[in-house]
């Protein structure tokens, strides 16, 4: 198994520091010890008990869960309901109208405050310009939009109408926004002119025209958002503006009841073949597991809290812990639309101070960036309002968690170190602020209502102590129902592993007292900044340029990012690929990975070989390719066919130029 944890297994538990909840924070916290019990003692029940308490329903559900189709689950079946009255409307109705939902601020400091009567309108509107740009219920909706409020709206509009939405990241490209448009058949993508990122104004709408330039597509309509007011081509009778058909539509709209198995999202995210997955979630289950996460892991108070998770929508974390969570729980949020360091290296900190936010999630990476900066920068702030801190998204290493809880949570605030992933919808392994006594660097236990362990390659739990990979072994409603239009993919990729139990393809270790340790991928799958990224979409991205005749590409350590993305490419001499220098080849191959896929996935280093290590049925042996970009010796290359090609690779690195 890969140890891709920075600080490796062995420094891992040999951590010994220890953070029980103080007696005050137990006291008020809004989950006690005794829910493990009892969801225990009946696990649908204890679900089918938070539907009913967190959310209501247009229709109530007399069943719970029905397995009987494995491994498609169905929760609460026959019962009905619609995400966006839960999240919304539902507040209005109870006198809660005036309370903040959320407080935007933008990269530039413009800032929109709006509240829960507020929020119905715009997303009210904004459904009836849907319905009249043709949308319907079970239509898919693709968005392309910076990290506004026009996205929060959107994805209710979408919700209040029953269209799953298919959030696509700004960061990715025009080539994989379309192959994300095709796989879904969106009739409508809703896409801005573009976002503030790093001080300037970074365009979207070209890559939308630039997809829907590609070939055939589904899609009817643009409507775009103004957001920077910079120029933009226009296809009329396709393209829409917000501002003419969103803002000029009535704000009432009845919600569309939806039955509990009706598809609230699909969201693409990277697996270990070259395709992106479409994994798909449905409403009710979906929508209890978040409501009770969020009110669980965080101790959420509605009334006084002010909570910020620092995720873009275009991520799962965005879906469930940004729209749907916290405002099903009818919490106060900032959203904020830029980088952490615009215009300075303080502004999260300024942001805190300013709202007073009392709960911040984000991701280890940007722990790690503000320990490089300097503790002196947050300590520039009022940062007491916190109470509680949460991570999520890769493994956090001891280190940054003790900063994260001394300089950011004032030695005072609990850590909740969340283990999740789209596929799982919501969270499933973390500490309860109130109840754990916490250890740096460990997810912990599974959450009340969630089973799950650690087994070895035969499927048997492993005992203390010891490592293998991590299994849910029993169903939760906010599992994925699928992968959209791939059922037996699905089928294939997490529940082929091991019999009858969910493979998330993450190895874990359990500790002396059963707590389990994440340790990373144990497949293709590369975790940079906490963004998903497969090695196979990363080759064939390379492979595709006229110059590359074989890729290989690894994720090796990298102290700020978790891992960094490094290719070994094969040039073809014959076609120009030999002639370029080694800068050249960079360059040029790091722009065309950002082009096929995005920014994000562009390789940190690419270097150039002659062969690349193969065994004898010619599998790449990227475990020897991963010494190599770790600058470690080179571990045992006996089953390679041709034993000293790594000795060629070694040479060909040292060799000047
Ligand atoms: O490897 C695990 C890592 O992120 C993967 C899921 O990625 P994604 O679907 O993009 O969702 C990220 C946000 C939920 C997992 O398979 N991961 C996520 N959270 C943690 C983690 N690894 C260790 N510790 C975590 N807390």
């Amino acid at each position: 198994m890969t140890d891709t944890t920075p600080g490796g297994l062995e420094n891992l538990l040999s951590e010994d520091r220890r953070f029980p909840p103080s007696s005050e924070f137990a006291a008020q916290a809004n989950v006690h010890r005794d829910a493990y019990a009892w969801a225990d003692a009946d696990r649908p029940a204890f679900w089918a008990e938070q539907a009913r308490d967190l959310l209501d329903w247009t229709t109530p559900f007399h069943e719970v869960l029905d397995w009987s189709g494995a491994p498609v689950a169905r929760w609460f079946a026959d019962g009905r309901l619609n995400a966006a009255y839960n999240a919304v409307d539902r507040h209005v109705e109870a006198g809660r109208g005036d309370r903040v939902a959320l407080h935007f601020e933008g990269e530039g400091g413009d800032t929109r405050t709006i509240t829960y009567a507020d929020l119905q309108r715009e997303v009210s509107k904004a459904a009836n310009a849907l319905a009249a740009l043709g949308v319907e219920t079970g239509d898919r909706v693709a968005i392309y939009l910076p990290l506004i409020p026009e996205a929060v709206f959107t994805m209710l509009a979408c919700a209040r109408i029953g269209a799953p939405h298919s959030v696509v990241f700004g960061g990715f490209s025009a080539e994989a926004l379309y192959s994300r448009i095709v796989d879904a058949e969106a009739k409508l993508v809703v896409t801005a002119d573009g976002g503030f990122r790093r001080g300037a104004a970074s365009a979207l709408k070209p890559a939308v025209d630039e997809a829907l330039a590609k070939g055939e597509s589904p899609v009817e309509h643009v409507l775009v958002v103004r957001r920077t007011g910079q120029d933009v081509a226009w296809t009329e009778g396709r393209d829409v503006w917000w501002s003419d058909t969103v803002d000029t539509a009535s704000d009432e709209h009845t919600p569309v009841a939806v039955d509990a198995e009706h598809p609230l999202f699909i969201l693409y995210t990277s697996g270990t073949t070259g395709k992106p997955k479409g994994i798909f979630h449905t409403t009710g289950g979906y929508l209890t597991q978040a409501a009770y996460t969020h009110k669980a892991v965080f101790d959420l108070k509605a009334e006084t809290d002010v909570y910020w998770c620092t995720a873009d929508i275009g991520w799962i974390t965005g879906h469930t812990y940004v729209v749907y969570g916290p405002l099903v729980n009818g919490a106060t949020q900032v959203i904020y639309e830029g980088t952490p360091d615009t215009p300075h290296r303080g502004r999260w900190w300024e942001i805190i101070e300013k709202y007073k936010v009392s709960i911040l999630y984000t991701a280890p990476t940007a722990i790690r960036t503000c320990m490089k900066w300097g503790e002196e920068i947050p300590s520039k702030f009022d940062l007491s309002s916190l109470r509680v801190l949460g991570s999520v998204g890769e493994p956090i290493n001891p280190e940054a968690w003790v900063w994260y809880r001394r300089v950011i949570g004032g030695d005072r605030t609990p850590i909740v170190d969340t283990w999740w992933q789209t596929e799982t919808g919501a969270i499933m392994i973390s500490p309860l602020p109130g109840v754990t006594t916490t250890k740096p660097g460990s997810a912990q236990v599974p959450l009340p209502g969630i089973a799950a362990t650690v087994v070895d390659d035969d499927a048997h739990p492993v005992p203390d102590g010891s490592g293998g990979y991590l299994v849910v072994t029993e169903p939760w409603p906010s599992m994925l129902r699928g992968i959209w239009g791939d059922q037996e993919r699905y089928a294939d990729t997490y529940w082929s592993r091991f019999k009858d139990l969910y493979f998330a393809g993450d190895g874990a270790k359990k500790d002396d007292d059963g707590d389990i340790w994440l340790l990373g991928r144990v497949d293709d799958v590369m975790n940079v900044s906490g963004h998903r990224l497969s090695t196979t979409e990363i080759e064939s991205a390379l492979v595709s340029h006229p110059w590359v005749a074989e890729a290989a590409v690894v994720g090796a350590t990298d102290e700020t990012t978790g891992q960094a993305v490094v290719a070994f490419v094969i040039l073809r001499g014959d076609a120009g690929g030999g002639e370029q220098s080694a800068d050249e080849v960079q360059t040029t191959l790091r722009n065309h990975v950002a082009k096929e896929i995005g920014p994000i996935a562009k390789p940190r280093q690419i270097l150039v070989v002659a062969e690349l290590p193969k065994t004898r049925s010619g599998k790449i042996m990227r475990r020897l390719l991963r010494d190599v970009a770790e600058h470690r010796q080179v571990g045992d290359a006996t089953t390679l066919a041709d034993a000293s090609v790594m000795d060629l690779i070694a040479q060909g690195l040292s060799a000047p130029g």
